[in-house]
């Protein structure tokens, strides 16, 4: 099976994302489905912990294709996401041939070489490692500059680069591209208009109860019911940070490594540095709902109410 025709349908990509422990609901396994036939890079972009940059990894899990991630930075620029040549090497090497007495244009050949330039993921995407074409991750594109984002979309545009020295490369085959972005600031549309988009939403009460039965099939239901319910509680309040599916995950795991088998009181209070992680948030929770009696049953109350 090559990549290209690696799904056949929505309901596929379904499949295969779950038995790959990822649970999809059927907005995203559509876009996936659509990125992929439709050869057009993904764009993914939700609060932190939803998910976004797992997709791409199970993406390249799932193709058995090379996955290349670009982290993006404020200050990034094109040299480091790109290619860069290798100086020290190039100095070295001018010191050898100078030995040797060849002149200087043969020396400017040599050392403007394949063998001189270091390949940062974009141009590693771009001339692909194998047959098979790799998966682009270029995670949290919001953090990087507005310049970075002016050369992504070139890039993006036609999988083809000039290098001066060496002439223009292009894709064989483009590779799967998947954008993500926490909205710390809006990325520009024309960006986004090259993609698919699809905003993440925090789960639902379902589908996070998917999430932590099928991450931890050790689980008691009724705990995994209680913590979905809780979750989903949690994040109908402002606090600094929401907490995202990582923290429901941290959380379920360290309950089952208590031995718990059912939330209470107590062990929430315990265990809350798993689910919040600043110290206004945490104090916010225990004074402004933990406190309060009606408000911590209805954190509580969950399997009930849902199961
Ligand atoms: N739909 C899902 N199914 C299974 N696990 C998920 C799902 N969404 C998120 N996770 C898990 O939650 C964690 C956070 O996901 P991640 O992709 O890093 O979030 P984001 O990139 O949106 O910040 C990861 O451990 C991931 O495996
Ligand atoms: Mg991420």
């Amino acid at each position: 099976m090559t990549s290209e025709t690696y799904f056949s349908s929505i309901e596929q990509v379904e499949e295969e994302l779950a038995k790959a422990h990822y649970i999809a609901d059927r907005a995203l396994a559509t876009v996936i489905f659509l990125a992929h036939r439709l050869q057009k890079p993904l764009f993914l972009e939700g609060e932190p912990g939803v998910g976004k940059t797992e997709v791409g990894i199970i993406m390249a899990k799932l193709s058995g294709a090379e996955l290349i991630r670009l982290q993006c930075y404020e200050g990034l620029d094109a040299s480091t996401a790109l290619y860069e040549w290798n100086y020290p090497k190039q100095l070295l090497h001018i010191r050898l041939e100078e030995q040797e007495r060849r002149g200087k244009e043969e020396i400017e050949r040599r050392i403007y070489g394949p063998e001189f330039l270091i390949k940062r993921p974009l141009l590693e995407a771009i001339l692909g490692s194998n047959d098979r074409p790799p998966v682009l991750l270029i995670d949290e594109v919001d953090r990087s500059d507005e310049e970075f984002e002016a050369f992504l979309l070139e890039v993006l545009s036609d999988f083809q680069i000039t290098i001066p020295e060496i002439g223009t490369m292009k894709a064989k085959k483009r590779p799967m591209v998947v954008v993500t972005s926490n909205r710390t600031r809006d990325v520009h549309d024309a960006l986004k208009r090259r993609c698919l988009y699809h905003w993440i939403e925090y789960p639902s009460f379902e589908k996070e109860y998917r999430i932590v039965t099928t991450r931890l099939p050790r689980i008691e239901e009724h705990l995994a019911k209680q913590v979905a319910h809780f979750m989903r509680e949690i994040r109908t309040v402002d606090f600094l940070k929401k907490p995202g599916i990582s923290e429901t995950l941290d959380w379920a795991n360290a309950l089952i490594t208590m031995e718990k088998r059912q939330l209470d009181e107590r062990v929430v209070r315990e265990t809350l540095g798993c689910i919040l992680k600043y110290q206004d948030d945490i104090k916010r929770f225990t004074e402004e709902i933990w406190a309060n009696g009606g408000r911590r049953a209805e954190f509580l109350q969950g399997a009930e109410k849902n199961g």
